[in-house]
């Protein structure tokens, strides 16, 4: 049997201008928008790192910690931080530029998800990934992060189940 190969992650990352038809009327932008723009950085992470076609199979804990505005510019930064047998969990995060000179806000946190991509080989069956090397404290904390929500998504689905298989 072959060894699995081992890989380090690297982090991509994404800019993006704000435009009036991503918000809702009062200036605000629209969530499913911003989903859109992580779910493909993330998706670019994973197939840079399988070096594979990837799915998205679920996002988890997307958290909107600061709202963001037309003519906002946005920087997503997705990598992989966690791998199982074919999927990897990428964690998504969000930073907004604001205006400039004197009133300008930089690299403010503003959102933060966590989606969960498999990898393809060329029939379309789940393949396996390399195994993620952690080499830095950041990295080992954002690893036992996802750990634990892959863990709290298992104990989720199991309780789900139980509830379907009750009331159908
Ligand atoms: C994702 C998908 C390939 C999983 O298919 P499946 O038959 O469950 O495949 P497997 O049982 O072989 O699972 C493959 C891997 O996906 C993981 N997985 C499957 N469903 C998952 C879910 N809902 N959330 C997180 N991981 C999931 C499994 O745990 C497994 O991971 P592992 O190999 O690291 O242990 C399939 O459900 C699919 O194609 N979904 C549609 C994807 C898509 O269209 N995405 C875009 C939506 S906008």
């Amino acid at each position: 049997m072959t060894e699995r190969p081992q890989k380090k992650a690297e982090a991509i990352e994404t800019w993006n201008f704000v435009f009036p038809n991503q918000s809702n009327p009062y200036g605000n932008m629209f969530g499913g928008e911003l989903l859109a723009i992580m779910d493909s950085t993330a998706a670019m992470a994973a197939i840079r790192y399988s070096g594979q076609t990837v799915s998205t199979a679920s996002s988890e804990r997307v958290i909107f910690k600061h709202p963001i505005f037309v003519g906002d510019r946005i920087r997503t930064v997705a990598k992989v931080v966690l791998v199982g047998r074919t999927s990897m969990m990428v964690r998504t995060d969000v930073f907004v530029d604001r205006n400039e000179g004197e009133s300008g806000e930089k690299d403010i946190l503003s959102t933060t998800a966590h989606f969960t991509l498999v990898a393809f080989d060329e029939n379309r069956v789940p393949c396996q990934v390399p195994d993620l090397i952690i080499e830095s404290e950041t990295e080992q904390k954002h690893f036992e992060l996802a750990q634990q929500i892959k863990a709290h998504v298992k104990r989720r689905e199991e309780r789900i189940q139980h509830v379907v298989e009750k009331w159908g």
